[in-house]
């Protein structure tokens, strides 16, 4: 997790995967950690005991700082536009941009869930790098054709996306259907004329 708004992704995604089963390794940066008490009730302590093992963001001789250590996959949620930078120009900081380092490496699945608006022609740039070496984006964007009621349903949406790139299946969001609200008006395809 990294300094981005929207500590509660990082927060939701780990107790997801949590409840699916998985092992986690958790780095929080310095401004994940300002990020997550400021928008949150939750604490560093909290949200490590939600990880299989957790690390501080200076520890490179942590297991995930090597390739041969072997993980599945890697998420950055929230991905602020310092670690997105970061990590297009293979400059690393600390243990989050080593590890992802490690991932684009070993040609592993490497998710970014970055949160800035608006985007400038820097963010764009990063993305567009990133993207063609084979990394997701995913911004943390709100759907609405799921009809959520509750801001928990909108995180909760975007958390199952993140599951989904990692290939576990999440049942706590409602998924598109294909059932279209008022059928009967909808009206037929045409080309527009
Ligand atoms: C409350 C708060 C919200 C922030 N929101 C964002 C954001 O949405 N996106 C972003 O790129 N940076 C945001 N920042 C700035 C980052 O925290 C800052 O650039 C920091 O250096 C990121 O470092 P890190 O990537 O190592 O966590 C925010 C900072 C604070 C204090």
């Amino acid at each position: 997790m990294t300094g981005a708004s929207g500590a509660v992704f990082g927060v939701r995604t780990l107790q997801a995967l949590r409840e699916a089963g998985a092992e986690t390794h958790l780095v929080v940066s310095k401004w994940g950690q300002q990020t997550l008490e400021h928008e949150t009730t939750t604490t560093l302590a909290e949200l490590r005991g939600l990880a299989t093992h957790h690390y501080s963001a200076g520890d490179f001789g942590a297991a995930i700082s090597s390739g041969s250590f072997g993980v599945d996959a890697m998420v950055i949620v929230p991905c602020s536009m310092r670690s997105l930078a970061a990590i297009a120009q293979g400059m690393g900081h600390n243990l989050v941009h080593r590890a992802a380092d490690v991932m684009l490496k070993e040609g592993l699945p490497l998710v970014l869930v970055p949160r800035e608006t608006p985007l400038n022609a820097i963010h764009l740039e990063n993305m567009l790098k990133l993207s063609r070496l084979g990394v997701t984006m995913l911004p943390p964007v709100p759907a609405f054709y799921n009809h959520p009621k509750t801001l928990d349903d909108v995180i909760d949406h975007v958390v199952a996306r993140i599951l989904d790139q990692l290939g576990i299946g999440a049942d706590f969001a409602r998924r598109w259907d294909g059932q279209m609200r008022r059928p009967g008006k909808v009206v037929p395809f045409d080309d527009g004329e």
